[in-house]
């Protein structure tokens, strides 16, 4: 069998297999919509390990499985062995000799590469401490949707240097648009990774000055899953780094703002633009469903 394909990171497709991904998310959507039977993968099984908390991931995933025609088993840390210590790379060959795919959320970035490096069947990283990739296809959907290609576009992130806006990174090479980062000083993205893609992303700080002329603005919460007791110390950081009508405003005349949510209102977006009747960020969350069904698709058919 040729070797497995994974989506640890945008990384792992190349940016026409994206696209192409995307398309087909898009596809997806109109069939569901209409009713249309999408049981291709009946008997398909997807492990869903979850080792931090999860509304749309799970939701999406495991919706999007059954959608599918086959079968998604939810495992928190107290259901398996990895929440007892059992080796990640021996849970791997294990779980991937009985199911077809397999999804992860967890903690350091390393344990869905030591997991995808043991296992027989596709990986997908539902995200780590450095990476939501998953969002990400969300993300770029959701824009395409409505404004058409992001190539050559300008998009703002607007808050903490972490797993979204290093995913946002990876995704201005990918998709061949120009990222400006506006974060308090000391919460950077990883040093390296913007090193490495210097030509697509640079640190601001300032957010109106990141802000001006972008054709979308993101944001995230302040404190991620994992930094709860950092809440109150980053509230003081971030005040200033809010996505507001304010600074939607220095915006091009028609930018979309985005969150992948959960929101915190009146913290790193304005109750305003969350409870906006034109906002895209339903359409953001309930693209996860269509973009990893897509994805989903695109990893098992790369299995066979
Ligand atoms: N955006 C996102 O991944 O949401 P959940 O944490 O609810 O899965
Ligand atoms: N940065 C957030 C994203 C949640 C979907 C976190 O990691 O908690």
């Amino acid at each position: 069998m040729a070797q497995v394909r994974h989506f640890l990171t945008l990384q792992d497709l190349s940016p026409a297999e994206l696209q192409a991904v995307l398309a087909r998310a898009s596809e997806m959507k109109q069939e569901h919509r209409a009713g249309r039977d999408q049981r291709q993968f009946p008997g398909a099984v997807l492990a869903m390990i979850f080792a931090k908390s999860s509304t749309r991931t799970r939701v999406s995933f495991e919706a999007g499985m059954a959608q599918l025609g086959g079968h998604a088993m939810f495992l928190s840390p107290n259901d398996t062995q990895l929440g007892r210590g059992e080796p990640v790379e021996d849970s791997a060959r294990v779980i991937s000799s009985m199911v077809d795919i397999v999804m992860i959320r967890t903690f350091g970035h390393d344990i869905v590469e030591r997991f995808a490096a043991h296992s027989s069947v596709p990986v997908i990283n539902a995200l780590t401490d450095d990476f939501h990739p998953c969002q990400l296809l969300a993300d770029m959907q959701t824009y395409q949707e409505h404004r058409g290609s992001i190539a050559g576009k300008t998009v703002c992130w607007v808050g903490d240097g972490n797993n979204m806006c290093q995913s946002y990174i990876n995704a201005a090479e990918r998709f061949d648009f120009q990222l400006r980062i506006a974060c308090p000083p000391g919460y950077e993205p990883d040093a390296a990774l913007l090193a490495q893609h210097a030509d697509r992303a640079v640190v601001v700080h300032a957010p109106h000055e990141a802000a001006a002329g972008a054709d979308l603005l993101v944001t995230d919460v302040w404190a991620s899953m994992g930094q709860e007791d950092e809440q109150r110390e980053r509230a003081a950081q971030f005040a200033p780094y809010q996505v507001n009508r304010e600074l939607l405003a220095v915006a091009a005349p028609d930018a979309l703002y985005m969150h992948c949510l959960p929101a915190h209102r009146g913290e790193e977006i304005s109750a305003e633009l969350m409870d906006a009747p034109d906002t895209v960020i339903w359409d953001e969350a309930e693209n996860r469903l269509h973009a990893q069904k897509a994805l989903m698709e695109f990893l098992l058919k790369a299995n066979r």
